[in-house]
């Protein structure tokens, strides 16, 4: 994004400088030493842990511990929001009483009904609410919807995603101690887990895809679930989720952090017309191949992974960039009632027989706990587009006596309870 040399830097504060929150300071810095905008405050109760505590201080940038200290003190034309899932909702809606625009990072929060309330307010206030979903922001993400909204490539047949992401116990032990939690201390919802953390882009993306506006994502009419734990979390770190469009097709995401393998995200999405695929190992970028031959290249989806900060600022300064934006609040509702509607599936624990726990770290203690055979089953069910429980192979014989699916759960039903 240029600046136009007439545009005053938009004002920022941004909350939560650790953790993800570190890109969020290097996005800021750069953008502010290109006169996009200026960091008038960091918001952080543990910010001198953060590894960019000493370069926001040698800027002069004010810290403060909380958000009102800041709100007292100082006003932001945009609120930036990295801070744990459970600090989303009332930070989203103590930055907009005060005054600011918000790009609140992803998900939504831990109870989809959030949005319809954030929706409102920003209705009401006349701020933007921005959801972080990077993907949904990404070029060739975007030039992909295009063309499925332009009917090019007919009805969705089916749509298939994998991530093997392996995180060690520290992941789960980070931060303030909320990773894998169900609730906050006073009962905010959280629902952290790998379907509402660090794989939900990939979750939200197909909903993404299907929405019929460019900036609205569809609402799934029934979903599956097998959940599994290997790591001591109240939620779950492996998941078969499989979602139905009203139209039927299935959705199947493939998620674990409980493999020694890291397979990066890999989706095949096929419609009528044509089937579009996604290997992030490829190094192929988004790739569509129509059925009378045709080739098309959109590129890739972890291209400049935050220029969704760029649409915040451009947004602050120009209404029709406002009237655009590809992922506000209600954008990102559908991932959450999907997730919501899940949130009682019994979660299966593992047997000792299945588990392997590989040490690591300095001292060896930063464990990483394996399913063992979910490396091959996860391939195997991406394979055949089908749930672990839905195999009949031997490898994954064990596995499927410890499922616990729950078939046909009605979103609708379980978001109106
Ligand atoms: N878009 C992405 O790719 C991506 C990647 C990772 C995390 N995230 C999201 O970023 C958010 C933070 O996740 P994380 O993994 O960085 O968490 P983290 O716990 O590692 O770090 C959170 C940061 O927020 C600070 N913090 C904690 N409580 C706070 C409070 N009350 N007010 C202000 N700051 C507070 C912590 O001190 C820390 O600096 C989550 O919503 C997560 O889903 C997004």
């Amino acid at each position: 994004m240029e600046n136009n040399i007439n545009q005053k830097p938009v004002t920022v504060v941004l909350v939560g400088i650790g953790g993800y929150g570190a890109l969020y300071v290097d996005e800021l810095l750069a953008d502010m030493d290109n006169s996009l905008c200026r960091l008038v405050g960091v918001v952080d109760p543990a910010a001198a842990k953060s590894p960019k505590f000493d370069c926001i201080c040698e800027r002069g940038i004010p810290v403060y511990a909380t958000l009102e200290a800041f709100y007292n003190h100082n006003q932001a034309e945009l609120c930036c929001i990295a801070a744990p899932i459970q600090f989303h909702t009332p930070y989203t809606v103590y930055a907009m009483e005060h005054g600011s625009h918000v790009i609140c990072e992803k998900p939504l929060s831990g109870c989809y009904t959030d949005g319809v309330a954030l929706a409102a307010l920003s209705d009401k206030t006349g701020k933007f609410i921005i959801s972080g979903y990077q993907w949904s922001h990404n070029r060739a993400i975007l030039s992909l919807k295009r063309d499925i909204l332009d009917g090019k490539f007919g009805a969705v047949k089916q749509m298939r995603t994998k991530i093997l992401w392996p995180r060690r116990e520290s992941y789960f032990k980070r931060g303030s101690g909320w990773a894998g939690k169900r609730c906050a201390a006073d009962g905010t919802y959280i629902l952290d887990s790998v379907a509402n953390n660090a794989a939900a882009h990939y979750l939200h993306n197909m909903l993404f895809l299907l929405g019929d506006r460019m900036n609205s994502a569809a609402l799934p009419v029934s979903v599956d679930a097998e959940l599994m734990r290997v790591n001591p979390i109240e939620n779950f770190d492996t998941c078969a989720i499989r979602m139905h469009t009203a139209d039927g097709a299935p959705l199947l995401f493939l998620a674990t952090h409980a493999t020694k393998e890291n397979e990066d995200p890999v989706f095949i999405y096929e419609f009528e017309k044509g089937s579009v695929s996604f290997a992030a190992a490829g190094g192929h970028g988004i790739v569509a191949v129509m059925n009378d031959g045709e080739e098309i290249s959109y590129g890739n989806p972890f291209d400049d992974q935050m220029v969704k900060v760029r649409y915040a600022l451009r947004a602050v300064r120009d209404a029709d960039a406002r009237a655009e934006l590809p992922c506000i609040v209600s954008t990102a509702v559908p991932h959450a009632q999907c997730i919501w509607a899940i949130r009682d599936v019994p979660i299966a624990d593992t047997p000792e027989a299945l588990l392997e726990e590989i040490p690591g770290g300095e001292n060896g203690e930063d464990i990483l706990r394996v399913i063992r055979p979910l490396h091959d089953a996860m391939n195997l069910a991406y394979d055949k587009c089908c749930m672990l429980s839905e195999l009949n192979d031997a490898v994954s014989a064990d596995l499927r006596k410890v499922l616990k699916p729950v078939m046909g759960l009605s979103v609708g039903e379980r978001v109106g309870e």
